[in-house]
Parts: structure tokens; sequence; C-alpha cells
């Protein structure tokens, strides 16, 4: 079996849905439960036996410790963090302490574990840890789109604390010859995505005839990925991923922030106009632009696509529509987790 952290969240739900529904090993899936978590996620998995939940957090040395113990798994696979830029900025402490101390935490309670395994299932055994292209820092527009080899230079407290964790994963191997492998993805987007982050965020305030926030001018750009592509990445270099090695993931997708916002403006008046026959962009609202707000990020799969033959499946259009027809038709998850906590954060943020 494998063993998946943060597996109630956006990432992490869609690798444990996508994982059992094309295979039968089993996942044990450890997850906090913060307000990013989400047990409705995994609703299709509830009498499912393949499906292990354990709420817990990745510091907590001892109880994982004993999850390794018991269950024995394979594989590790981290997906457990804090992650959002606008939360880092507004309360960095808890960055650091699951994003590095967790991250540390987990590495020792893994390294404990498989120190004891016998010697083919030493050898077998990976440590996957699911990490961010915002390590990279912010390109102006006519650089190179980030490689593997590009130096690291985080601008957020969010990318700080990533990076951090990044370096101990590395150090784990380089030292104690922990067998991992490290994936750097770009922006993910797509079905149980927390409205927190820019497109599901548009869509929920669009069709709630609330203002569309634009940071500053818009023109930031990122490079969208469809999670299921991020979920088939993953699934790659975890099979065939050369330990100690870093992969980036991406969609060739740069796009402006504005042209995202108008993007699903324009696919929402298509499929669920507005009462008064107007626009979803009349919605558009320019407001105070994010501190350090990094300008560009781009990544270059290249690596991931020669050496292991791992492309997207999703365009931005396929997969932006996708992801507009699944919040349309699941209201039902939208409104469990936009009550409660969801609306302090919002009013915090934005008010
Ligand atoms: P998310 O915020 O939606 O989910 C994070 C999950 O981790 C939640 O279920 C939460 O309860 C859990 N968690 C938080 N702290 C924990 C702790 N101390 N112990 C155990 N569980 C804890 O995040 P996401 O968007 O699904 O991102 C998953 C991973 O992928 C993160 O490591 C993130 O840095 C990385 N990543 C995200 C993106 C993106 O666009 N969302 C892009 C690249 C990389
Ligand atoms: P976000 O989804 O928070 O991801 P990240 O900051 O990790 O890239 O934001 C994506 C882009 O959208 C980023 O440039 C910030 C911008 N943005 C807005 O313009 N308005 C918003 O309300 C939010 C949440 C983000």
């Amino acid at each position: 079996m494998i063993l998946v952290t943060g597996g109630a969240g956006f990432i992490g739900g869609n690798f444990v849905l996508d994982w059992l529904a094309q295979s039968d090993e089993p996942v044990i899936n450890v997850d906090k439960l913060t307000y990013a978590g989400n047990l409705d996620t995994l609703a299709s998995l509830k009498d499912d036996a393949r499906h292990i939940f354990v709420r817990a957090d990745i510091g907590d040395k001892a109880l994982i410790s004993e999850l390794l113990a018991k269950y024995q798994p394979r594989a590790v696979i981290n997906f457990a963090a804090e992650s959002h830029v606008d939360r880092s900025i507004s309360g960095p402490g808890e960055f650091i302490q699951t994003n590095v101390v967790g991250t540390f935490n987990l590495l020792e309670s893994v390294r404990g574990y498989w120190s004891d395994l016998a010697a083919e299932a030493k050898a077998a055994f990976r440590f996957l840890h699911v990490s961010t292209d915002e390590v990279y820092g912010s390109l102006a527009s006519d650089d190179p789109a980030f490689t593997e080899t590009k130096t690291y230079e985080p601008n957020s407290p969010y990318s700080a604390s990533k990076a951090a964790s990044d370096h101990l994963v590395r150090a784990w191997h380089h030292t104690y010859g922990l067998p991992v492998l490290t994936t750097n993805c770009s922006n993910n987007y797509g079905p149980y995505h927390f409205p927190e982050k820019l497109i599901p965020l548009v869509i929920l305030n669009a069709l709630a005839g609330k203002a569309l926030p634009i940071y500053g001018d818009g023109q930031q750009i990122r490079d969208w990925l469809y999670v299921k592509d991020h979920c088939s990445a993953i699934r790659r270099v975890l099979e065939a991923g050369v330990v100690g090695e870093t992969y980036n993931v991406g969609g060739w997708n740069e796009k402006p922030n504005l042209d995202v916002v108008h993007t699903i403006c324009q696919m929402l008046d298509d499929r669920q106009p507005r009462s008064d026959g107007k626009a979803y962009a009349e919605q558009i609202t320019y407001v105070t632009d994010r501190p350090g707000h990094d300008k560009r990020y781009a990544i270059d799969a290249g690596k991931l696509e020669r050496e292991l033959g791992w492309k997207p499946a999703e365009t931005f259009e396929t997969g932006i529509a996708k992801t507009v027809d699944w919040y349309l038709t699941h209201q039902d998850w939208v409104q469990n987790v936009t009550s409660g906590a969801y609306q302090n954060w919002i009013e915090q943020q934005y008010s």
C-alpha cells in the first residue's frame, strides 16, 4: 500500500480518487483536516476498504511512526501543506510549522521506518515530496521558463516554506540515503478546489453576483495545469523517477490572470447566463495588489516528457471547461465548504 499525506485537500483528494479508480492498491490517507481538508471530497470512498483515513498531523512523529510500522507502505507521498499565498502573508506561522517543521518530523519518522526495512523493501521504497514552481521566484516577461536547475528565489512566506521543505528532502537523501523524489508543479485547477484560490473563487463569486477581485492590473502570469494531469505526473514519477531527482510539472499554459477571469466569465455567459442579460465580466473589480506579488511563473516540463514520457492530457481550454461544468453540477460540495471558517477568511481578505 501507499501512504498519502494531505489527501483530504484539493490535489491530494484528487490523487486518492484517481489512484483508487485505477488500482486496487490501498491508500492510507493521513490528514490533519485543517480548514482546507474536506472529507466530502472523499465521500465516494466511505465504504471502500481500500481507503483508510487517519486524522493526524504530519508533525506528530510518534503517531506517524506507528502508522508506518503498522501499515508498512511501499511509498509515502507528501501533499500535506499550508498552501495559500495570501494566508501566508497574513499569518506565516502555520506555514513554518507545517511546511518546514512538519516536513522535518515526517522525514524523521519515514527515515526511522525505512532504515529498519529488509534490503529489498528498502531499495524499493520511495518518499515523493509534492512541491511548487513558486520556489523558483518570479520571472520577467522574456525570461526562459523554470527548469530544474533554476536557482531557488522564493518571495512569499508560502514559497519560502516550501523551498525549505524541498531542501530538507534533498538533504535527507544526500546525507541519509533516503530514496526521495521531488516534483515542482505549476498552478493547479479543477474539481474540489477550495474557493480561496483564483479560479474557484471567480466561478463561485460570479454565480453569486459578487465582485470578481483582480489584484493590481491582472497582468500577472501563471502556468495552469489541470489537477488530474498533476496526479498522472505524480504517478509516473513514483513509478519511474530516478531517486534523488526533481521533476518540474506544468501544462505549457501561461495565462495572465485577467485572461483567465474573462475566459471563465465567457463560459458562464454561455452555460448559465445572468438573469439580467448582462455579462459576468461586468463583475470584475480591481483591488489592491498582493504584497510582493510574483509577476510570472512558467514551467519547462521538458525533462519529465523526455525522461519519463509524461505529457498533460488537457489544454487550458478543455480543462477549464471541465472545471466550470464541475462547479455548476456540484453545488452540494460548494455549499459545505463555503460555510463557517470560509466566510471569515473572505471577510478578512476582501473587506
Ligand atoms: P490544500 O491546501 O488544498 O490541501 C492541503 C491538505 O493538507 C489539507 O487537506 C489539509 O488539511 C492538510 N494539512 C495541512 N496541514 C497538515 C498537517 N500539519 N498535517 C497533516 N495534514 C495537513 O493544498 P493543495 O492545493 O491540495 O496542495 C497540495 C500540495 O501540492 C501542497 O504541498 C502544495 O504546496 C503543492 N502544490 C500546490 C499547487 C496548487 O496549485 N494548488 C501547485 C503546486 C504544488
Ligand atoms: P492563487 O490562486 O492564490 O495562486 P498563487 O498565488 O499560488 O499563484 O492566485 C493566482 C493568481 O491570481 C495570483 O497572481 C494572484 C491572483 N489573484 C487575484 O487576482 N485575485 C484573487 O482574489 C486571488 C485569490 C488571486
